[in-house]
This record gives C-alpha cells, sequence and structure tokens, in this order.
C-alpha cells in the first residue's frame, strides 16, 4: 500500500488566547508527516482539540508515546490495572467507591511540576461527557509572560520557583479536601520539592512563558516568604485576566493535547450527579525546564 502523502487535516483557532481544534484526523493511524503536523499545530497553538476520536487505553499509549516517554502519575489507586499509562480521572462511583480521581486539576497547573522533569504533554481522551459542567479552561503563559510590566519582568528575572504536590505547605490552599486527612496524606506521598525557573524557554519554539502556579508553586528559592509570597501574589494576579484563557465545553470524541510547558489549565468542576464525567489522561515526561 502506497503511503497517502496529502491530509485532510484542518487546523481551526478556537480563540483569540490560544487553542485551535483538528478535523480530518485519525489519531491512531497517522502517517508520520501528519503527526509531525500535528506536533508542530500543538507547539503554535498550545493546546489542540482533535474531533471525533475514540482511542481505546492502548492506542491511547501508543498514540502518547510517538511524543516521547511516558510520564507516570504517582499516584497508583487510579492508574488502569492493566494499561497503568492511563490515569481515569472519573466522577463515577461504584460501590461507594470512586472509580477515578474525582477532582483532578481543580486548581490552576501545569501537570507534574512537582518533579524534576515536569511533563511536556497532555493527552486527554474524553470517554463520558456530562450535558452539564466539566469544561475545562487553558491559560496562554506565554502571554502572561510577555505582557508583564517591565518592572516584574526585572524582578523575576533568574529567579527559581518552588514545586510541590503538598498542598499542606501551600499558603494558598482553601483546605477543602476529599482526603480523610489531608496533611497526613499530602505528607505521605509528596515527593522532594522541584525547582524550576519563573520563566522558561520552550526548546522547538524559543518562546518564554511564565513557569509558576497557584496549585504547585510554594515559595521562591533563597528568597524569605515575606518577599516571596507578595511576588508570587502579583504573579498569580496578572495571570488571572480572561484574555489569556480559553473555555473548552467538551464534545464527545474529543481528544485534546496540551504543552504544559506554554499552560496551565483548571478543571471547571461542576458535574451533578446522576451525570458522569470520564477522561483517560497519559502525560508524556518533558526536558529539565531551563
Ligand atoms: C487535569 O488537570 O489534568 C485534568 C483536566 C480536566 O479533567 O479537565
Amino acid at each position: 500500500m502506497s503511503e497517502v502523502v496529502t491530509s485532510e487535516m484542518v487546523v481551526r483557532p478556537l480563540s483569540d488566547a490560544m487553542g485551535a481544534e483538528i478535523i480530518g484526523v485519525d489519531a491512531a493511524n497517522m502517517i508520520d508527516a501528519d503527526f509531525e503536523r500535528l506536533r508542530d499545530a500543538l507547539h503554535e497553538h498550545i493546546m489542540l482539540a482533535v474531533r471525533d476520536q475514540a482511542l481505546d487505553p492502548a492506542s491511547q499509549t501508543a498514540f502518547a508515546k510517538r511524543f516521547g516517554e511516558i510520564q507516570y502519575h504517582i499516584n497508583s489507586e487510579y492508574k488502569m490495572k492493566d494499561q497503568p499509562e492511563v490515569l481515569i480521572l472519573s466522577t463515577e462511583v461504584v460501590d461507594g467507591k470512586n472509580v477515578g480521581i474525582p477532582d483532578a486539576g481543580s486548581d490552576w497547573h501545569s501537570d507534574h511540576s512537582y518533579v524534576d522533569r515536569p511533563t511536556a504533554y497532555t493527552i486527554l481522551q474524553s470517554v463520558v461527557v456530562p450535558e452539564h459542567g466539566g469544561d475545562t479552561e487553558w491559560t496562554n503563559m506565554v502571554m502572561a509572560y510577555e505582557t508583564l510590566s517591565d518592572d516584574l519582568k526585572a524582578r523575576i528575572e533568574g529567579l527559581i520557583g518552588i514545586h510541590s504536590f503538598n498542598r499542606a505547605r501551600n499558603p494558598r490552599w482553601s483546605r477543602v479536601s476529599r482526603h480523610k486527612d489531608p496533611d497526613e496524606y499530602y505528607n505521605r506521598v509528596s515527593p522532594p520539592d522541584a525547582f524550576h525557573p519563573i520563566v522558561r524557554t520552550h526548546p522547538a519554539t524559543g518562546r518564554k512563558a511564565l513557569f509558576v502556579s497557584p496549585r504547585f508553586t510554594i515559595g521562591i528559592k533563597e528568597m524569605d516568604d515575606t518577599e516571596a509570597q507578595p511576588l508570587l501574589d502579583a504573579l498569580f494576579a496578572h495571570i488571572d485576566n480572561r484574555d489569556f484563557v480559553y473555555h473548552h465545553k467538551w464534545r464527545p470524541g474529543d481528544l485534546v493535547l496540551w504543552d504544559n510547558r506554554q499552560t496551565l489549565h483548571l478543571a471547571c468542576g461542576g458535574v451533578k450527579p446522576p451525570e458522569v464525567r470520564r477522561m483517560h489522561r497519559t502525560t508524556v515526561l518533558g526536558e529539565i525546564p531551563a
């Protein structure tokens, strides 16, 4: 069979801030040329919604591996038993037990920024999409960096953020938690702190982006909290700008990809039983941020 070189792939921007939808591809069976176009589009648009896909966990894993090495989540409870590359995010409760993480991503964050090599790409396959609620937002951290005042840009030059999974050490935590003893849980499961430049440069595009988040950035290296926390507050206030945000209402069959080096994201929640939301998430290991 001869290779099909042309494709029907359409890339259509979704908002002024970021994001594009992709029509006319089968993510499970892409020729290399199409895959490269898709990856280039991801670097350019930061988030892609590939329409009308139904990747099963094995195909989703194989698709993710085309981007690089799989990054496994620290939570083993909700990794798929026979396909641990896939993490289940779900509001379903069966026999009184959650079948997946019910509230993943409920604060702005970049995936796995609490380890030395944070996630480059996240791939989220919609499996059950509710009629109401369950939307996701992404914010453009390149735009956020570029629109900082000269003063803030100068103040953060060369600074290193401290990232931790441990909510109990995050001064911005509201203390709302589904864990019975959240302090015990976070102290037990959290890996050691990770240290990343507050401004990072994308290895493919050369763009600079802010790399801090209210969920995982808990301080600034070698800076007292009396100075660090107000500086982080100023950055978080700057990021809190709807002009940078794309709000996604999921459609059945959406396979969404994003480049964590250029964006934060937020699961908006709001799914009310008996409606259910189920997503399958796979993450791809990134480089040490620089
Ligand atoms: C995540 O934070 O990785 C999940 C986002 C979502 O479920 O909308």
